[in-house]
């Protein structure tokens, strides 16, 4: 039976940090880090990541704002609040919850190309996307960025292994690849169309995915002794939610799995506390 990679134990300990962070901060006459969160529309999923985004603000002793856009508030009225929380100094990190409401005109690469890319805590924007890919990055995305930290305290080296990453998403699979190549990882992205993919994942010491797709990742995909990260979050019909692993099967056979949820979920809003910090530091010149 596999070792669980807990992202709850993780997070805790990363959210502890940058709260004693936080608290020096302020005592030493720094400004409280501030974020400021926009929603568009009232998607359940999406309100209930706004709301643990808040939740996580409160714990580590930030300010948060929150700003709801009805669903049709349109493209130009997103832009006007990015521009005005861009041009407010008291505010350290933007971000606009995705995805934006289907159907309504809006252009979510036009949304992160907006954000200021020194408020841009996501690491959405081109200017941050593109310091990624050539290894000097200012922010780094924050799913990518917990899973990094999730290996390095369990002792899971990179340099050298087989690296196998399930997906290509701007958000998670593809920078998830530039940060196990900066690992010094040899890299292999998997997508839709590659053929013989459990080929492909047998050979990975680590497995990274994410897809979309429930318990897509079965037992027979995987080498014995890898280690297995799940990104997804797939809400079942009975209101259950799973990972895209098969957690029960594949974790007979690997050394680390993530659990679903308590895996990444809780990594990724702990990564944006830390990236938060970071801006309010840049901001007043103290990093
Ligand atoms: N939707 C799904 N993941 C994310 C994320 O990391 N940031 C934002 N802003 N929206 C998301």
């Amino acid at each position: 039976m596999a070792n669980l990679l807990s992202g709850k134990a993780v997070s805790a300990k990363a959210l502890g940090s940058v709260a004693t962070q936080t608290a020096e901060l302020v005592a030493s006459g720094g400004s409280q880090p501030t974020l400021a969160v926009i929603l568009v529309g009232e998607d359940p999923a999406s309100q209930i990541y706004v709301r643990n985004k808040h939740r996580a603000c409160e714990q580590v002793g930030f300010h948060s704002l929150e700003f709801k856009l009805p669903v049709h508030a349109g493209q130009a009225a997103l832009l006007s609040r990015v521009e005005e929380l861009n041009a407010n100094a008291s505010v350290h990190g933007v971000l606009c919850q995705m995805p934006l409401p289907k159907g309504y005109d809006y252009d979510e690469s036009a949304v992160q190309r907006a954000i200021s890319p020194g408020k841009d805590v996501d690491a959405f924007h081109p200017y941050n996307t593109g310091l990624l890919s050539l290894g000097m990055p200012q922010f780094l995305p924050c799913t990518p960025m917990g899973v990094m930290e999730l290996l390095r305290d369990a002792a899971i080296p990179l340099a050298g292994k087989e690296v196998v990453v399930l997906g290509r998403s701007n958000i998670v699979g593809k920078p998830m690849a530039l940060l196990a190549l900066a690992a010094d990882a040899t890299v292999t992205i998997c997508h839709s169309r590659t053929k013989a993919l459990a080929q492909i994942t047998r050979r990975a010491d680590v497995l990274i995915v994410a897809v979309g797709k429930p318990r897509f990742v079965t037992a027979d995909m995987v080498q014995e002794g890898a280690v297995v990260v799940d990104v997804g979050v797939n809400r079942l019909s009975d209101g259950k939610v799973c990972g895209d692993v098969d957690f029960d099967t594949v974790a007979e056979k690997a050394a680390w799995i993530t659990p679903v949820p308590g895996g990444c979920g809780p990594m990724t809003i702990a990564m944006l506390m830390q990236n938060t910090l970071r801006a309010a530091k840049l901001a007043q010149g103290d990093a």
